[in-house]
């Protein structure tokens, strides 16, 4: 008779404790959460053009709904970060005991801290505002014939090559996204000058 309010009162607080760490969370990690759906990610990856060639960022990987399913299906190599500690731990549980654990890495820390000059595809579901943040940082980092997907928030100010409107996915290739503006590794950012009609060739 005791033990039926017993166990709805741990379910209560049990429900309580996941929802107030989810807002904890939120405001902590400033990292808000929402998974990609399947059919998203899948077009991600097609329009990427995805191959076992390919190094793909997931920037804010969440629990892997594209990491596992880029390195599985397409056999590209992937490094996933992100910040929020919970869901690294399920990243890395995800890895240990399905794997693939040679082309995936995990990487706990915060995005724009990260070094992904060497991607060749980077795919982001992020607010826009973070998305804002990021744009200066793609432009200084990628290289040349990368591929950017994003998931329902474009890259603010790039020309996209493809948008899908059915999954909301947006697809750009650098340098095209941002004709004008290239990416010097040491430099960062350069803004290419206006040509004058007397630099003109004839
Ligand atoms: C909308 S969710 C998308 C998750 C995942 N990409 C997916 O498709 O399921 C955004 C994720 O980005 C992570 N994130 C937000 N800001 C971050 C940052 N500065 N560094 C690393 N991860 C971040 C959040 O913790 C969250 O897991």
């Amino acid at each position: 008779m005791l033990a039926e309010p017993l166990v709805i009162s741990i379910v209560l607080l049990a429900v309580a404790v996941a929802l107030g760490y989810f807002v904890f969370a939120s405001f902590w990690f400033g990292a808000g959460y929402q998974p990609t759906p399947r059919r998203s990610a899948l077009t991600m990856l097609r329009l990427a053009e995805l191959s076992p060639k390919d190094t793909l960022y997931d920037l804010g990987a969440g629990t892997g709904a594209l990491v596992f399913r880029a390195a599985r299906i397409y056999r590209a190599r992937v490094v996933g970060v992100e910040v929020e500690p919970i869901r690294v731990l399920a990243l890395k549980l995800r890895r240990r005991f399905g794997g693939p654990t040679d082309r995936v890495t995990i990487r706990w820390g915060n995005l724009f801290d990260l070094d992904f000059t060497e991607a060749t595809v980077v795919a982001t579901f992020l607010w826009p505002a973070a998305m804002e943040r990021l744009r200066p940082k793609l432009e200084a980092q990628l290289r040349e014939g990368a591929r950017v997907v994003s998931h329902c928030h474009p890259v603010p100010g790039w020309t996209v090559a493809t948008r899908d409107r059915a999954t909301d996915v947006y697809l750009y290739r650098w340098p095209e996204a941002a004709p004008g503006r290239r990416s010097v590794p040491s430099l960062g950012v350069v803004e290419e000058p206006e040509r004058s009609p007397h630099d003109q060739h004839p």
